[in-house]
């Protein structure tokens, strides 16, 4: 029998992230007495076009990025707009949300009030139903056959995930010989052993990342390319055939637009737009890279036509700050030929509906997506039932270490043994 899904009460609260940073965590209470409770992510190398992360900005509590507005936001104002409301019903739920900002970018209330509530909403839904997190959204997104995605696995940090060591931001393993999603995780996690091993035999320290990859002082940014193709020769992993290469360039960070230059800092000089495709190149012939996410800054529209006309049919084009989840930016990039993946992360645009358009958006385009976690993650799993509830695809989460990483991982493995190896997608989720 149906329970009674209509919501009856919304609590909110301060917690802390990975990185002891405030954040947003959200109680949906049901009639029916179920409830459900969500918390939100944060980024540390943000786009410009993402929903606004409220922060109070009292330098008198924790430097100024409390979260109390938006807590206080979702107690007084967003509790009142959804009280009554149909919690199943997740569209005119998040639509009430959307009203109550009244923003374009949530910067009234919060995208990171919004989400929570929207989120928590969601899962106190499935929990009225009875379902599993990831079979209720599979319903509201529409999807016949739940699957799970292949991962990208964070194995070597820089940028700002690292101190700056180096320019590039993430250096991923994508396990390709996997034939589920549990020996995909062991070979993840046998590279990132086997970089730890690297690390020390350079002597230097074994430091960790926000991510919870390593962060080792490097030559250059390219050293970190070699360091992980000798990981998988060591590992006994084929490079390109056993396992691949992602790299988060996260190019918008390095980019100074007075000069309209790439400033690789870490090796001293800077390249144009162009120079910084070439580059690309070079490395896309010589290291089994597989995917490129932000191979160029935010706004350089004509340079990622370039380098998606180059390099688009040859490897996945991964837009996160150029898109940032959002629609209009995505039509934009449909419409011109740029990138040719879509990075999904929620608190970019601020609605669990929104967020499911844009992956149905970029699907139906025939781009692939990736569903991703943030840089400052909490102990929240959510992220694994959307992307098994979704049919993302692929999955970022960060490393095998720490436990904000490993909820979500773990979640996955449950969700393994739910659905079955059979649902796995691996390789194929990259049209291999
Ligand atoms: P962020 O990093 O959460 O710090 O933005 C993740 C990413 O760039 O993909
Ligand atoms: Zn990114």
């Amino acid at each position: 029998m149906a329970s009674d899904t209509t919501i009856a009460d919304v609590r909110a609260r301060q917690i802390l992230d990975s990185r002891g940073r405030p954040t947003v965590e959200a109680d949906v209470y049901l009639a029916s007495g179920a409830w459900g409770r969500a918390s939100v992510p944060s980024g540390a190398s943000t786009g410009a076009h993402e929903a606004v992360e409220l922060r109070d900005g009292d330098p008198d509590h924790y430097a100024g990025l409390g979260v109390r507005r938006a807590v206080g936001n979702v107690q007084q104002v967003l509790a009142k707009a959804v009280r009554g409301l149909d919690a199943a019903n997740q569209r005119a739920l998040d639509g009430r949300l959307l009203e109550a900002d009244g923003t374009p970018n949530k910067s009234r209330l919060g995208a990171n009030a919004l989400l929570a509530v929207s989120l928590a909403a969601c899962r106190a839904a499935a929990a009225g139903r009875d379902l599993p997190l990831y079979r209720h959204i599979a319903d509201l997104a529409g999807v016949p056959r739940a699957t799970l995605p292949l991962p990208m696995v964070n194995i070597i940090s820089g940028g700002l995930h690292a101190g700056q060591q180096i320019d590039l931001q993430d250096f991923l393993v994508v396990p390709l010989r996997a034939r589920s999603f549990s020996e995909a995780l062991a070979d993840a996690a046998a590279v990132h052993r086997t970089v730890g091993e690297l690390v020390k035999k350079a002597g230097e320290p074994q430091l960790v990342a926000d991510e919870g990859g390593w962060g080792p002082r490097l030559a250059s940014n390219e050293a970190a390319l070699e360091w992980l193709v000798a990981a998988l020769e060591i590992a006994g992993l084929r490079p390109g055939v056993d396992a691949a290469i992602a790299v988060d360039v996260a190019a918008t960070h390095f980019f100074d637009p007075q000069r309209q230059g790439y400033e690789l800092h870490s090796e001293g000089r800077a390249l144009s737009s162009h120079e910084m495709a070439d580059l690309l190149a070079t490395w896309v012939e010589r290291y089994p890279i597989v995917s490129l996410e932000d191979g160029l800054a935010e706004d350089d529209w004509q340079g990622w036509r370039e380098l998606t006309a180059r390099l688009g049919g040859r490897v996945q084009l991964l837009g996160d700050d150029l898109f940032t989840t959002n629609p209009q930016r995505l039509q934009r990039g449909l419409r011109e030929g740029t990138a040719n993946a879509i990075l999904v992360k929620a608190n970019q645009i601020g609605t669990l509906s929104e967020t499911l358009a844009v992956v149905s958006q970029a699907q139906t385009a025939g781009y692939r997506t990736v569903i991703s976690a943030r840089s400052g993650e909490t102990e929240d799993s959510f992220l694994a039932d959307l992307a098994v509830g979704c049919a993302g695809g692929q999955i970022k989460v960060g490393s095998v270490t720490r436990s904000s990483r490993l909820a979500k991982w773990n979640q996955l493995l449950r969700l393994e043994e739910e659905l079955g190896s059979a649902a796995y997608l691996g390789a194929a989720a990259l049209g291999r």
